[in-house]
C-alpha cells in the first residue's frame, strides 16, 4: 500500500494540509492521534498522564502497523512518530513521507494553547519548542522523501507544493 505520510513538528499543519491533500488525491484522510484516541477511548493527554510517553509511543507504533492493511490514505502523524526506529522503517515501507517544516515560533502561534500537547504544556514556550525541534530535525529530514517549508504560507499553498513534489517521487 502506498500512503502519503505527513510528518513534522506540532503545529506544522499536518492535519489541515492532510485534509486538503486527501481531497485532491481522492484518498481517505487518517489522523494517527485520533485513531489512537478512538482505539483507546482516551485522549492523548490522558494517555501521556497514565502511560507516559513510552506508553504513547507503543500505541503509535501499533496504529502505524495497522495501516499496512488500509487502502492508500493521507496520514497525519503525531510530531514524535519519527523518534522510534520501527516507525521510521514502517513509514519508509508503507508510503511516501512528506516533512512539513515550521519554525518553533510559528508552530506555537498556530497551536494557540498547549494544553492538548503534553510535551509542550507547562514547558518554557519557544525555548522548549526550539530545543525539541532541534533534537528532532535530523530525524525528520532523514525520514522524508520531500520537505516543504510552511512558514508564512496558507495551507492550500502548502498542499499544492506537496502535490507537485509528490509527482516526482516514485511509488515503489
Ligand atoms: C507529539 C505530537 C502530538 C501528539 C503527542 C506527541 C510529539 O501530535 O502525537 O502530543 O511528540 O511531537 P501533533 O504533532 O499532531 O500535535
Amino acid at each position: 500500500m502506498s500512503h502519503v505520510f505527513l510528518v513534522g513538528f506540532m503545529g506544522a499543519g499536518k492535519s489541515t494540509v492532510g485534509h486538503l491533500l486527501a481531497k485532491d488525491l481522492g484518498h481517505p484522510f487518517i489522523d494517527l492521534d485520533e485513531t489512537i484516541e478512538q482505539d483507546e477511548g482516551r485522549s492523548v493527554t490522558q494517555i501521556f498522564a497514565e502511560d507516559g510517553e513510552t506508553g504513547f509511543r507503543s500505541l503509535e507504533t501499533r496504529a502505524l502497523r495497522a495501516l499496512g492493511d488500509a487502502p492508500p490514505s493521507v496520514v497525519a502523524c503525531g510530531g514524535g512518530v519519527i523518534l522510534v526506529d520501527e516507525n521510521r522503517a514502517l513509514l519508509a515501507c508503507e508510503g511516501r513521507v512528506v516533512y512539513l517544516v515550521v519554525t518553533p515560533g510559528e508552530a506555537l502561534a498556530r497551536i494557540g494553547g498547549t494544553e492538548s500537547r503534553p510535551l509542550l504544556a507547562g514547558a518554557g514556550g519557544v525555548v522548549a519548542a526550539t530545543s525539541l525541534l532541534t533534537a528532532r530535525e535530523s530525524l525528520y529530514r532523514a525520514s522524508a522523501d520531500i520537505a516543504v517549508d510552511t512558514t508564512g504560507k496558507e495551507p492550500s499553498t502548502v498542499a499544492s507544493e506537496v502535490l507537485a513534489l509528490l509527482k516526482g517521487v516514485e511509488v515503489e
